[in-house]
C-alpha cells in the first residue's frame, strides 16, 4: 500500500488540492485504456469539489462516474447522493447520460439493487464473478464514527468480501455501498476530510492498534495508492 497523507490549511485548499488530484489521474488513465472510471463520495463535504470539477474542459466523453455509496431513496430525494452529484456537477457538464452509472434505488428492496449494480459493474468493466476491477478514482469521505462509504460500524456490511456490492445499513436505514475489497481493489482511493468533528474518529483510523469493525475506514488499505486529504481542523493533531 502506497499511503499518502496531506494536511491542507482550510477546506478551500482542501477542495483544491482534491481536484488537481482528481485531475492528474484522467489523462493517463485515458491514454493508457481508453476512459477514466471514478467513484463519487457523498454526504456535503464533497459538494464544493463537485462544483470545482464542473468548471474545468474535460474530456467528458471518456469519463464515467459511479458512486461508492447511495442512500436507498428516489433519485430525487433531498438525501441522494446522486442528486447532490448531479446538480454540483453532472448536470452543468456535457457528460453522455451513459456515462453516469447511478446506483439503482427503485427496486423496493435494497438487496435486488446491490445485485443489480453488481452485474452491471460486471459488464462494464468485463470481469467474471470471481474478479474485483480496478476503478481509476475511488473517493471517499468519512464519517465522526470512522464509517466511510456505508460501511457503518458493527454491520453486516463489513464481513462481505466476496461480492463487489451490499447492502449497507445506517440507523436501520438500508444503503446501497461498495464493499471494501472492492474499493481496496482502486488504482487510487482518494479520502476527503474535513472538520474538527473528525478528528477523533481519524485518531482511532491511524492508530497502530484499534478494532476494524469498530472504525471501518481502517479496512480501506488499497494495493494503489492511499491518499488521506485532510483540512487543518480535521488533521493538525493527528500523529502520523
Ligand atoms: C454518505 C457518504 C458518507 C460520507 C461520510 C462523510 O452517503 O453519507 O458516502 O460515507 O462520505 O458520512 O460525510 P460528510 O462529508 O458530510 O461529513
Amino acid at each position: 500500500m502506497n499511503k499518502k497523507v496531506e494536511v491542507l490549511p482550510d477546506l478551500a485548499a482542501l477542495i483544491a488540492r482534491s481536484q488537481e488530484l482528481i485531475l492528474s489521474k484522467i489523462e493517463p488513465a485515458i491514454q493508457q485504456r481508453g476512459q477514466f472510471t471514478i467513484a463519487l463520495s457523498g454526504g456535503s463535504t464533497p459538494k464544493p469539489l463537485y462544483e470545482a470539477i464542473a468548471q474545468q474542459k474535460l474530456p467528458w466523453d471518456k469519463i464515467h462516474v459511479f458512486w461508492g455509496d447511495e442512500r436507498y431513496v428516489p433519485p430525487d430525494h433531498a438525501d441522494s447522493n446522486q442528486l447532490m452529484a448531479r446538480r454540483a456537477w453532472l448536470d452543468r457538464v456535457d457528460i453522455p447520460a451513459a456515462n453516469i452509472h447511478a446506483m439503482p434505488t427503485s427496486d423496493g428492496d435494497a438487496a435486488v439493487s446491490a445485485a443489480k449494480y453488481e452485474q452491471h459493474l460486471r459488464e462494464f468493466f468485463h470481469c467474471s464473478a470471481s474478479e474485483f476491477p480496478a476503478l481509476d478514482v475511488i473517493l471517499l469521505g468519512m464519517g465522526d464514527d470512522a464509517h466511510t462509504a456505508s460501511l457503518f460500524p458493527h454491520t453486516e456490511a463489513l464481513k462481505v468480501r466476496d461480492r463487489l456490492i451490499t447492502v449497507g445499513n445506517k440507523d436501520g436505514n438500508p444503503r446501497i455501498t461498495f464493499t471494501y475489497p472492492f474499493i481496496n481493489a482502486a488504482r487510487c482511493v482518494m479520502f476527503v476530510v474535513g472538520g474538527a468533528n473528525k478528528r477523533p474518529a481519524l485518531a482511532q483510523v491511524f492508530a497502530p492498534v484499534a478494532d476494524n469493525s469498530t472504525y471501518p475506514s481502517r479496512f480501506i488499505q488499497p494495493q494503489g495508492e492511499l491518499w488521506w486529504l485532510l483540512d487543518a481542523a480535521a488533521g493538525l493533531e493527528l500523529k502520523l
